[in-house]
């Protein structure tokens, strides 16, 4: 993708940084699933869907650490669709899910899209914050629920200016 930076370069200005962004390893995976288990308690994925992602190199599984924990995770396929992202409940509103999703997007090959829950007010407000739009509906697509397909506004553009 013409302008991006790629993922190696986010991982290395990051390195020395907080939240650290790195990829997952196994023995994240306990943390991630409690990490899901708060932000999707009806819906959460499971282990399985964390340890395909693990392995499939055709997605970015990207954890973020603060002190030495796991406090988040995203997860894109690099066709450009965002699988999922969540960040625990005591350390949300410190920019953490804007720097994961910064650093995964650097991987996608195609312009990045999602579905979000239209009644989960603070995620597309979130997605909406770190440079996403709402591109259509999919009725009922949760059964109890529409969902907003989003997509990344300035696809193509330099990456410094990736909305920081
Ligand atoms: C959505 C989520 C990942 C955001 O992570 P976060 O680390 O709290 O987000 P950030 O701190 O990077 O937020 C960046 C900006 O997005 C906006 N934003 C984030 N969460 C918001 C909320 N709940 N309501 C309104 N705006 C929000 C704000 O403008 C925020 O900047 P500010 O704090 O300076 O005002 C997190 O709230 C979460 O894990 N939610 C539960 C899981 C979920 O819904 N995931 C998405 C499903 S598709």
């Amino acid at each position: 993708m013409p302008g991006f930076a790629p993922w190696a370069t986010c991982r290395k200005m990051d390195d020395a940084s907080v939240p650290r962004i790195r990829e997952f390893k196994g023995r994240d995976l306990k943390d991630i699933l409690e990490i899901e288990g708060h932000a999707f308690p009806k819906t959460s994925y499971p282990e399985e869907v964390f340890r395909y992602y693990a392995r499939n190199p055709y997605a970015v599984f990207l954890v973020a650490e603060v002190e030495g924990a796991v406090v988040g995770y995203l997860i894109m396929e690099k066709q450009g669709h965002i699988v999922s992202t969540a960040v625990g409940p005591t350390h949300r509103r410190r920019g953490i899910g804007k720097k994961l999703i910064q650093c995964g997007v650097r991987e996608a090959r195609q312009r990045p899209w999602l579905e979000v829950r239209s009644k989960n007010k603070g995620a597309v407000s979130f997605y909406r914050k770190v440079g996403m739009e709402v591109a259509g509906r999919s009725k009922n697509y949760y059964g109890d629920d529409d969902a907003l397909i989003m997509t990344w506004k300035e696809w193509g553009i330099d990456s410094d200016s990736l909305g920081t």
